[in-house]
């Protein structure tokens, strides 16, 4: 039987088991939601619906995979603290930008450094061009002559750590990708062969998404009614102490969107512009893809023999099957589910008695083998002792944001949102 499909702009507050939901509201990029175009980020609708439904104001809301804020954004303007965590430094530099309480002697010294670029020669500052192998690969020298010249004067102007640095390091790494030859349009970083692009002007670019981004700050003072803290790590290995001592009370609520498997490198796709503002160094990229959730980083010692089993059945007779057609993947879909129990448990310790763990996750199928993500992540959570009390599915409209997760059956649609009870 074909499901019923429910349009709604919002989600009610009330929703029924296994019911599908379209989101047809495209008020995704209000305030600072569109600030960097993050890739596989969440609607603004489903954290929304979460924190309303379970927090109350002053409540924390923490999010294990903050990514580029969604959640975080939406917790501090409903005036709940918010936590994040997120491995990836450009996601933290994102989250942290996005949710700030400006001043406007704030604005003022971004103007300040906005005068400084727009007059200023465009020179190339050496010390401040990042140390990767192939640059001209991906910049042309115009490029990197005027991207060190932004930074140096960012650098040179403001403070380190400060509200200001923050800002205007993300309008940098916004203008990153404009500059270089990589294509616009896909959010995995390559050169195409076949169509040549040609890179904007780096100050004109960062002047325009400047302007863009004040005017939000501007136009929307007094929105961001909590503080929001934000932490690197591990979501399997979390660092519990620093969010408890941070939040001073046990979380209310935890809502995410783990990354999903197989389907999208953070580290490939935000590497550009975490090597430009100097967050990490070409050489410890592989290191740091094997610390990612549903990794291929993975040695053959570990893949060339059968995935161990695991406590779901459906998940071990689709192991058995992509094992058979590729040993590898079966290891990487294995790992997802081990490091997302973790993810699991540690959320459950943190989380008060009563408290809810949301979480958005995508089946995704793997050689074509179907794997119900949704399902297995419900039987891990009920082996660690958290209740199922809701979860539906919705639609997404805009593609940019829907995950691709694609297997040669075709383009899965829908994205699972499963709400557990501690
Ligand atoms: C699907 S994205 C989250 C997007 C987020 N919901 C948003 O709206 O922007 C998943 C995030 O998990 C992060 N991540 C991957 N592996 C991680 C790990 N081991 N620990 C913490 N974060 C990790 C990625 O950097 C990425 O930002």
């Amino acid at each position: 039987m074909r499901q019923r499909i429910i349009k709604v702009t919002e989600l009610p507050e009330d929703t029924s088991f296994n019911s599908v939901f379209e989101i047809t509201s495209n008020n995704v990029n209000y305030y600072t939601h569109g600030f960097f175009k993050y890739p596989c980020k969440f609607i603004p609708h489903i954290p929304r619906w979460a924190i309303k439904k379970y927090s109350k104001e002053g409540d924390v809301v923490l999010d294990p995979f903050c990514g580029s804020g969604t959640t975080l954004l939406e917790a501090v303007t409903l005036n709940r603290i918010a936590a994040g965590i997120d491995f990836d430094p450009l996601s933290r530099l994102i989250s942290r930008t996005k949710t700030y309480k400006y001043t406007k002697k704030d604005i003022r010294d971004i103007e300040k450094i906005r005068e400084k670029i727009s007059k200023g020669k465009l020179e190339l500052y050496k010390e401040f061009v990042p140390d990767f192998s192939n640059i001209s690969h991906w910049f042309p020298p115009q490029s990197i002559r005027g991207l060190s010249f932004i930074k140096s004067v960012i650098l040179n102007n403001s403070n380190e750590k400060s509200r200001v640095r923050d800002f205007l390091m993300l309008c940098l790494a916004s203008t990153v990708r404009k500059c270089s030859f990589a294509d616009d349009t896909s959010p995995k970083p390559y050169v195409s062969k076949r169509i040549k692009k040609s890179p904007l002007n780096p100050s004109a670019v960062f002047i325009k998404i400047l302007d863009n981004y004040l005017n939000e700050l501007k136009d929307n003072q007094g929105l961001v009614k909590n503080k929001c803290f934000i932490i690197g790590g591990n979501a399997k290995k979390i660092n519990r102490s620093r969010i408890k001592n941070y939040t001073r009370q046990n979380v209310s609520l935890a809502v995410t969107s783990p990354p999903y498997i197989n389907a999208f490198d953070y580290v490939r796709s935000l590497r550009l512009e975490n090597i430009w503002l100097g967050h990490i160094q070409e050489k410890e990229i592989p290191a740091y893809k094997e610390r990612q959730f549903g990794t291929e980083a993975i040695p053959v010692r570990v893949y060339n023999k059968e995935a161990p089993s695991h406590f779901s059945v459906k998940l071990d007779m689709a192991l058995k099957e992509i094992y058979k057609k590729d040993g590898k993947r079966a290891f990487v879909v294995s790992r997802f589910f081990n490091d997302m129990q973790e993810n699991i448990k540690q959320v459950y310790s943190l989380l008060k008695n009563g408290g809810h763990y949301v979480i958005v996750v995508g089946n995704s199928q793997i050689r074509d083998v179907d794997i119900p993500t949704s399902d297995v992540i419900i039987d891990i959570a009920k082996k660690e002792n958290f209740r199922l009390v809701n979860l539906f599915s919705y639609r997404i409209k805009n593609r940019y944001l829907r995950i691709p997760r694609k297997g040669r059956g075709g383009l899965i649609k829908e994205d699972w949102v499963i709400a557990l009870e501690k």
